[in-house]
């Protein structure tokens, strides 16, 4: 059975990817830090008979990291790495006037360089797996200005550009950077408590995910909306990484970023 690590999946947009792959008969490492939520989680995933090892902790935590991938490592392996826990830098946003430097730190921090440091302990499960793929969970707040989205955008922006590179870097791996669009989870209404205006379940957008999984595009930036919706089959909303820098390809077949989310 494959093996999937997916960070944050105890709710939101991590714990509908989880249902999506488990029914898929992925085996599952899950984690976020409120221990009680993420065991109901995973307590979820039962009726799908595979297996899921659940570990609390902070993926910001060196130490938590190394169990996750050893535990994918005890499963049989690592097949894909979803970088999806992520944090705000403020809660609710506001204008980079008042953004507090340690908020903006701590989403860095959770973001991008916890990001960096699964990938670094995973990558050489990843290298060894057939079909090894990491999914880096973008916004669209890294490419558009929006106002209050600064501090997080900025942390998209780089988590975007680490995933490029390591795609250019590992050409063995698919490395696709997601945005999912818009959708009715904590995070946003912790972005926007304000903002009551219907937004799709994270379940919406998870045949996107898998869709990359089956037809294993070029490594690139994808909108998952537009991915459900039928587009970009084999194009990329960005870059299919082919050699350095100036020699990229450059595919907007459209619709992917002009709908999505933060
Ligand atoms: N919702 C949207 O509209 C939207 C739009 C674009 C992009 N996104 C992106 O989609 C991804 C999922 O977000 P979501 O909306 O599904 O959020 P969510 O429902 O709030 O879920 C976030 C998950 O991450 C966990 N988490 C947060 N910080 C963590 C940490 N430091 N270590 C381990 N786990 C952590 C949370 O659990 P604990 O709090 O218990 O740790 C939870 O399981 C994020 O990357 C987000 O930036 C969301």
């Amino acid at each position: 059975m494959p093996v999937a690590i997916i960070t944050g999946a105890s709710k939101g947009l991590g714990r509908a990817l989880a249902e999506g792959l488990a029914e898929r008969g992925w085996d599952l490492v899950l984690d976020a830090r409120t221990a009680p939520v993420l065991k109901e989680a995973a307590r979820g995933l039962e009726p799908y008979g595979t297996k899921v090892v659940a570990l609390p902790g902070d993926v910001t935590d060196a130490g938590h990291r190394a169990d996750l991938v050893a535990a994918a490592r005890e499963l049989g392996g690592l097949d894909l790495l979803v970088n999806n826990a992520s944090a705000l830098g403020a809660e609710p946003l506001v204008a980079l006037a008042e953004l507090g430097l340690a908020g903006l730190r701590a989403a860095l921090e959770t973001n991008v360089v916890a990001a960096l440091g699964l990938v670094q302990e995973g990558l050489g499960l990843l290298r060894a797996a057939p079909a090894g793929a990491v999914v880096a969970v973008s916004s669209d707040a890294a490419a558009e200005a929006y106002g209050t989205w600064g501090g997080y955008g900025a942390s998209k922006a780089a988590l975007d550009q680490l995933a490029a590179v390591l795609a250019v870097e590992e050409p063995g791996l698919r490395v696709w950077a997601v945005d999912p669009g818009d959708m009715r989870t904590d995070l946003y209404a912790a972005a926007v408590p304000d903002d009551d205006s219907g937004r799709p379940e994270p379940s919406a957008v998870v045949p996107g995910f898998l869709r990359l999984l089956d037809e294993r595009p070029p490594s690139g930036r994808y909108g998952a909306p537009a991915l459900v919706a039928g587009r970009e089959a084999g194009g990329v909303d960005g870059q299919a990484q082919a050699g350095p820098p100036g020699d990229r390809a450059q595919t907007d077949l459209g619709g992917g970023r002009g709908e999505a989310g933060r």
